[in-house]
């Protein structure tokens, strides 16, 4: 069958992939409401088209945090992209290097921020976590400085993993043939156990990723962090309230996300909760979307409603879609 839009990867992806490796990409948490709300949210806004306008010239480029871009289209953070591809996150920053876009690098990526940077100029992005152990996050913020990175999306919404009953069922853990490259080399401590135990085991009665979480990540995280000079956007915002602390405490932007509906369950589409966060914003930072986002005129859509830019959050969609299209 010829793929004529995203959404269509979707059948592939799962005809292609592992069926634990499809499920980890696909599925959100619990009753995946808000999975589905994502997309049902876009499909409900419609437009009022003007007519009679010119638009024999559009001009798509725009700015993030100073860089220019092609589109405001930009590649989100997504974990694990080796499980897919053996080019894993290599395709993907290629892919956003020729779209002459952004690319979000994954703390939990299956490349390095080094092997990722070494595939060719480009214009990225580091996604982190912070754990407890802080020492490992000034490591990384420190590695991704120094291989060119050029902002921190620091993702706020995962205290805990979110209930993904999918994992927790196929007992998901990495595949033994890969690994979290950005951990590789680091002064991890007391992360040693649980991040070996991510790699090769589980728990029965849970994913091997909600315990390697459960491990590592602070749950006590709070407003008070800056140990870099790289700009920071805030993800995983849904709220006025949140938006107007993250832009007091000197974010540079924010990024409205339910992190692909893959933590709580029952919170907002994005494309519900991006117009209070905007208003909250008032202009002083930029803010973008990530969640459900499969088509042009879902862009249009949040860009009408104020976002400055959008993030693909599908692993088919970022890496499967650009690599073959634009590659
Ligand atoms: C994810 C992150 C938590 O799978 O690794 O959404």
């Amino acid at each position: 069958m010829e793929i004529t839009n995203v959404s269509e990867y979707d059948a592939t992806a799962k005809e292609k992939l592992p069926k634990m490796v499809y499920d980890y990409y696909a599925s959100g948490a619990e009753d995946q409401w808000t999975l589905q709300e994502n997309r049902n949210a876009f499909s409900r806004i419609l437009f009022r088209p003007r007519i009679l306008i010119d638009v024999s010239k559009i001009d798509l480029t725009t700015t993030v945090l100073g860089f220019k871009i092609s589109i405001p289209i930009m590649i989100a953070p997504t974990a694990r992209q080796k499980m897919a591809h053996p080019e894993g996150e290599y395709a993907t920053a290629r892919a956003a290097s020729a779209a002459g876009t952004i690319m979000i690098l994954s703390s939990r990526a299956t490349s390095s921020v080094e092997e990722v940077a070494s595939t060719g100029p480009g214009i990225r992005f580091f996604q982190l976590y912070v754990y407890k152990e802080r020492n490992v996050v000034a490591q990384l913020v420190k590695r991704a400085e120094r291989a060119g990175f050029k902002a921190i999306a620091l993702t706020v919404d995962n205290p805990r993993l979110g209930r993904r009953e999918a994992d927790i069922k196929n007992r998901f853990t990495l595949p033994p043939f890969l690994t979290l490259k950005n951990f590789e080399g680091l002064d991890l401590g007391k992360m040693d156990k649980v991040s070996s135990h991510f790699n090769c085991c589980n728990l029965a009665d849970n994913s091997g990723l909600a315990s390697y979480v459960a491990g590592q990540v602070d749950p006590t995280l709070s407003w008070k962090v800056s140990i870099t000079s790289l700009p920071i956007l805030v993800k995983g915002v849904l709220t006025a309230e949140d938006a107007r602390i993250a832009v007091q405490a000197g974010a540079a932007g924010i990024i409205v996300s339910n992190h692909g509906a893959r933590q709580l369950d029952y919170v907002p589409a994005t494309i519900t909760a991006l117009e209070e966060v905007v208003k909250a914003a008032q202009g002083r930072v930029s803010v973008f979307l990530d969640g459900g986002v499969r088509r042009g005129t879902d862009v249009f859509k949040a860009l009408a409603l104020g976002a400055s830019g959008i993030l693909l959050d599908d692993r088919w969609c970022s890496h499967w879609l650009l690599r073959e299209k634009l590659v």
